[in-house]
């Protein structure tokens, strides 16, 4: 350390101004505590002058003790005023920081909004739910046994055919992305007790392009019930009534015969659309039937004990005629504002 410079009237003067100067110069509390240290502290040339006093004369002591304490007061003056300053500063840069511009405009999210396919998926499983019926699924990737044997379709019979299936690689992990819900009818049976009243919607698959029409992913809803003694009657009640609840009290529904492997009779279900463009006329919903005894007899169920019924409809179709959409390319583009358009529900 150097030398402390002689205790004069000016020396302690300018060691005074020197703090005085280096406290106005901190610009944070920081910085004060550092000009503190370096001008108020032990090793600071005021209080070397104090600490020198005592090797001064007796008849100069007091004097010099007194311009000493004067420089001490000055400094420590002027540390507790630009203390506060500063204290206030930072108090004040603090609440800047932190302040809230209650009249600002909040930027708004978009609310989502639920996919009408979703919507309507749900909207049919709850008028079955209304009924007492079970929500029922299965996966995507189907063993080709649910998908087609264990509902009666043969090995190499044509109706394999008659849905364009995506077989998965290797052929022999017999994998198939499922061509409709029907194999859920089988998986609820082999899981489920007797009697079962269980409705599947779901995604499925065929080999189709996408065009306004076709789209190789959609979505079926289908519906297995198996009791004593259910009959076509039962079915068509059944289905009359989700027609009504569709599509309103008016709604009509008829059934033509049809071909399918796991179903016999097996028909064709039309709905009657009154305000269908073009005139109102009947529109293909689906297909249903009086559920195969080989089916039954698959899922390890008596065909003479127990009967029952199925049906399936597709529900890009739906939704396009109930909405009167002729283009699919909006149903499976995502694009927010087509989803918006059939109200906000989340
Ligand atoms: N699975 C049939 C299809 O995709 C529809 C169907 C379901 C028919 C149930 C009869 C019974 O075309």
């Amino acid at each position: 350390m150097s030398d402390p410079s002689p205790l004069t009237e000016s020396s302690v003067a300018s060691a005074a101004d020197a703090a005085i100067t280096a406290f106005a110069a901190a610009t944070t509390i920081a910085e004060l505590r550092l000009a503190r240290a370096a001008h108020a502290g032990e090793q600071s040339p005021l209080a070397q002058f104090n600490a020198s006093l005592k090797s001064i004369p007796a008849e100069d002591r007091a004097a010099a003790g007194k311009l000493v304490g004067q420089g001490r007061a000055r400094v420590a003056e002027a540390l507790s005023a630009r203390e506060a300053e500063l204290a206030v500063a930072e108090e004040n840069a603090r609440l800047a920081a932190e302040a809230v511009d209650v009249t600002a405009v909040p930027s708004r999210w978009r609310t989502g909004s639920r996919h009408p396919l979703s919507l309507l998926m749900e909207q049919m499983g709850d008028v079955f739910i209304g009924m007492g019926w079970e929500i029922g699924e299965g996966p995507e990737l189907e063993n080709e046994w649910f998908n087609f044997d264990s509902l009666n379709f043969d090995e190499d019979h044509p109706a394999r055919a008659m849905q364009d299936t995506f077989f998965i690689d290797p052929v022999d992990s017999h994998l198939v992305l499922r061509t409709h819900t029907s194999p859920v009818q089988i998986r609820s049976l082999l899981t489920r007790d007797l009697p079962v009243y269980v409705v599947a919607p779901g995604r499925v698959f065929r080999t189709d392009e996408l065009d306004a029409t076709h789209t190789p992913v959609f979505h079926q809803i289908e519906g297995i019930a198996i009791d004593k003694g259910l009959t076509m009657a039962n079915l068509r009640g059944t289905l009359e009534h989700l027609a009504r609840a569709m599509f309103g009290e008016d709604a009509q529904i008829r059934l033509r015969p049809n071909y399918f492997p796991f179903t016999e009779p097996s028909a064709e279900m039309d709905v009657w659309s009154p305000n269908a463009k073009g005139g109102a006329r009947w529109i293909e919903w689906g297909g249903c039937g009086m559920v195969n005894r080989n089916v039954l007899r698959a899922a390890g169920i008596d065909p003479d004990e127990y009967q029952g019924f199925a049906f399936g409809m597709g529900i890009e179709r739906t939704l396009m005629f109930r909405n009167d959409l002729n283009e699919m390319r909006d149903i499976v583009e995502g694009d927010i504002r087509f989803s918006q358009q059939f109200g906000m529900v989340v």
